[in-house]
């Protein structure tokens, strides 16, 4: 098979993780004998410095022109304290997730047994958790109208049906691959936008009667995460939310820095490692690399390369139990960011 890789490396560690996701999709390659064209092009805070714009016209077109995006880390420190900077490399994700349609955001939390005792929950309580959140990406408070005038700033939240129904879809259809159980996650007793979440997601779970549906108020749900996180299969819920509810999942796994996401959208999908740009080990080798390395498996089961993406998964897996990892896992063998990626892409050679 033959795929065009759009490859946005962006800022911080996002060039050293992406290289070894880079070298793993290599090795697929000699074994499964496809060839993936890769295309970089400049996002976030380099682009910035380059273009003067954090997702220039080319860029976008290199992505529109290709089959997925592997995404690394946009975001510079140098513009998180100053709240008036007129560009900022966040506004390149953004205009990305809305031009290339992005309107899913789906990120598995997994636990790994070996890693549980990383976890800032008991273990008994982690033990077994896996499940799926589907985030609303290019509607809601993020993308309405905003404003200032003198001391008063807003954000509007707006939602229509149809962005409702296309996440809620492809939740569903999730659900019924796995424990088929949809959660939404709203608030429900205050919003109206929630109360249109609600109406749209009971009337197409009427075509779904196998999946369970419930609903949670964000803040109930916000603890539950904490205290039964088990409960969960599928997490269905709009933009700010399932941002907020996300970061906080992924923590609870204790390995976040194994966590990959895939934003789906119509004309193309985007493929990253859940955590930022982690300015602080930009070109020590010290960054946790499978988070992509596992986005990247998520990018080959979106073209239906799904023994591919397994065996990545599984050499994933096999070198953590076989006690190796970056530093942050406390594993007997510590590892550099571009030793995992070789290690792993010898695993897929001799597998
Ligand atoms: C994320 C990030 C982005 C978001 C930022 C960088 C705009 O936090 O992907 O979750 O808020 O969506
Ligand atoms: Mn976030």
């Amino acid at each position: 098979m033959e795929k065009n890789i759009a490859v946005l490396s962006g800022d911080g560690i996002g060039p050293e993780v992406i290289e070894q996701a880079l070298k793993v999709l290599t090795a697929i390659e000699t074994k499964f004998n496809h060839k993936f064209h890769t295309h970089f092009a400049l996002v976030g805070a380099i682009a910035i410095n380059q273009t003067g714009n954090p997702l220039p016209e080319e860029t976008l077109a290199i992505c529109l022109q290709s089959d997925a995006v592997l995404f690394g880390a946009i975001g510079d420190p140098k513009y998180d304290n100053d709240p008036s900077a007129p560009v900022r490399p966040e506004q390149g994700l953004l205009r990305l997730r809305k031009s290339l349609g992005l309107f899913a955001n789906v990120r598995p939390v997994t636990t790994y047994p070996t890693l549980l005792s990383l976890s800032p929950l008991k273990e008994e309580k982690i033990k077994g958790v896996d499940f799926v959140i589907y985030r609303e990406l290019t509607g809601g408070i993020y993308f309405g109208e905003k404003g200032r005038k003198d001391d008063i700033a807003y954000d509007h939240c707006v939602y229509s049906r149809e962005e409702i129904a296309r996440i809620t879809r492809l939740a569903f259809d999730a659900a019924r691959l796995r424990r088929k159980k949809v959660t939404l996650v709203d608030k429900a007793n205050v919003l109206e936008t929630s109360r249109l979440w609600r109406d749209e997601v009971k009337r197409i779970s009427a075509q779904y009667p196998d999946v369970e549906l419930d609903f949670l108020f964000v803040d109930n749900a916000a603890m539950q995460i904490i205290q039964f996180p088990s409960q969960f299969d599928v997490m269905l819920t709009e933009n700010m939310f399932g941002d907020i509810l996300s970061d906080e999942a992924s923590v609870i796994t204790g390995s976040m820095g194994l966590l990959p996401s895939a934003s789906v959208g119509a004309k193309t999908s985007l493929y990253e490692p859940i955590h930022g740009s982690y300015p602080q080990a930009t070109g020590l080798d010290i960054a946790n690399p499978m988070a992509t390395i596992l986005s990247a498996a998520m990018m080959l089961d979106s073209f239906n390369l799904h023994a591919e993406a397994e065996v990545i998964r599984e050499s994933v897996k096999n070198l953590l139990e076989s006690g190796y990892g970056t530093a942050e896992l406390q594993l007997p063998h510590s590892c550099k960011c571009s030793e995992i990626g070789d290690l792993i892409a010898a695993k897929i050679l001799a597998m």
